[in-house]
């Protein structure tokens, strides 16, 4: 498989973060099992450039940036915590369409899992977004501060990092097929 750019986004505000903590480690196993070129955007970092407008036009060279390395990457990974049961309001990108999104959130309540499954992955599917099955969801005894000790995290990230390339791999397929026939 060619060399991929894989790009994480944490809508974490803490430090340390859990929330990125997670997002990392997704990055850091997809990165262990293809060639990759890795980045993290922060929100809290971002979010003076990408929020400095309400329209692409209106953002400066910073926030410009921004969106073009979110869409030039292959596979983004992207994690928010768990606010009011929903995720955080950071997410909203456009040119999703298509692309390969690995979702990931944390809570501070182990009930609040499914937020991936019912608020993330229809929002993504509205982008046009095609996410990988598993989704990863770290709860508080998943963590010692904001470092992943839980084994069946540590296992479900392997996992989705697993089926993230083995999406990656058929798009690569189906993209060489369309071109062929067309
Ligand atoms: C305003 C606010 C609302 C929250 N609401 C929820 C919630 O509804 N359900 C939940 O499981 N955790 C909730 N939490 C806990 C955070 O989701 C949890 O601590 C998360 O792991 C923090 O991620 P971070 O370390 O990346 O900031 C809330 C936290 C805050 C500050």
């Amino acid at each position: 498989m060619a060399r991929i750019s894989v790009l994480g986004i944490s809508g974490g505000v803490s430090t340390p973060s859990r929330t990125t903590a997670v997002v990392n480690a997704l990055v850091k196993a997809v990165a262990l099992r293809v060639p990759a070129d890795t980045g993290l955007i922060e929100i809290t970092e971002a979010a003076p450039s990408i929020f400095a407008g309400l329209s692409r036009g209106a953002l400066g060279a910073s926030g410009e940036a921004i969106i073009q390395r979110v869409e030039k990457a292959d596979l983004l990974v992207v994690g928010t915590p768990v606010y009011r049961a929903s995720y955080s309001g950071a997410l909203n990108y456009r040119a999703l369409a298509g692309k390969t999104v690995l979702l990931a959130a944390t809570g501070g309540s182990p009930y609040h899992g499914l937020v991936l499954e019912h608020q993330l992955r229809p929002l993504f599917g509205f982008f046009g977004a095609v996410t990988v099955p598993t989704g990863v969801y770290g709860a508080p005894d998943d963590f010692v501060d904001a470092k992943i000790v839980g084994a069946a995290i540590i296992e479900r990230i392997s996992r989705a990092a697993t089926e993230a390339v083995s999406l990656l791999n058929s798009s690569d397929a189906n993209t060489a097929v369309a071109t062929r026939v067309g």
